[in-house]
């Protein structure tokens, strides 16, 4: 068993729990057709995310790292009538074809996308009073995880949420000496999660069609 059998059951799954949709096949297909890099969530993760959202009855959601818009179509779609999300993208070509990507699912109007280093927007965001955010998910640079894991501490709600993605990374995140700056993001990650008062969090791994990796959940106490 290993990534052939993973993608092979990822595939299953998709095939059977995610119907086809031509808002998200077409985010893909448009992403792939513009060379954007593979590293949006697999289907399946993207209905994760989407029933997460619901089950924690969230009607404000910021991302951090949009691409093509293929989790933030997932991600907002959860919303309620009057909901938002605002997600964060450095790249101006990224953030061009989530805007279209957007538009084409009917999404303009609920979603903002702001370009720029998501440190700053996070910051910004801060000093707007934007929060509070019921559910955060950081899928960016993986080596600024710390940060934007800190950062986003300031902006969601006591009881809310943040998913933190690639947290596992093939298993360097334990790989004594690893060079792999995401992984030693995602180690100093833990470590914080794992220290900071008024948080619970726990890791699940995962493997699929994107390798052997996993995701953190986090729930900041208090309602
Ligand atoms: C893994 S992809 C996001 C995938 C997306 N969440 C999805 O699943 O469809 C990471 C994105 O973060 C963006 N990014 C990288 N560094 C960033 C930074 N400093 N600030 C904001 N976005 C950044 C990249 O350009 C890329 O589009």
């Amino acid at each position: 068993m290993g990534p052939e059998t993973w993608t092979a059951v990822d595939d299953y799954i998709t095939g059977q729990l995610v119907e086809p949709d031509p808002a998200l096949d077409g985010a893909l297909d448009a992403s792939r057709q513009a060379g954007l890099p593979p590293i949006h969530v697999a289907p399946p993760q993207g209905k994760f995310l989407h029933l997460l959202a619901r089950i924690a009855g969230a009607r404000t959601v910021l991302e951090v790292g949009t691409l093509g818009g293929y989790s933030t179509i997932w991600l907002a779609r959860a919303l309620p009538p009057g909901g938002r999300l605002v997600t964060l993208e450095l790249d101006e070509g990224h953030a061009e074809l989530a805007r279209a990507n957007l538009a084409a699912a009917g999404l303009s109007d609920v979603v903002e996308l702001r370009v720029g280093r998501a440190t700053d927007a996070l910051a910004a965001l801060d000093e707007e009073g934007a929060g509070p955010f019921d559910l955060v998910f950081i899928d960016a640079d993986k080596a600024s995880t710390p940060t934007y894991f800190e950062l986003s501490l300031k902006l969601v709600r006591p009881g809310g949420i943040i998913l933190v993605d690639n947290v596992v990374r093939d298993g360097a995140l334990v790989q004594e000496g690893t060079g792999d700056e995401g992984a030693l993001g995602m180690r100093r990650f833990h470590e914080l999660a794992g220290h900071r008062q008024g948080v619970q969090a726990t890791t699940i791994q995962t493997v699929g069609v994107k390798g052997y990796d996993g995701f953190t959940l986090v729930l900041v106490d208090g309602a």
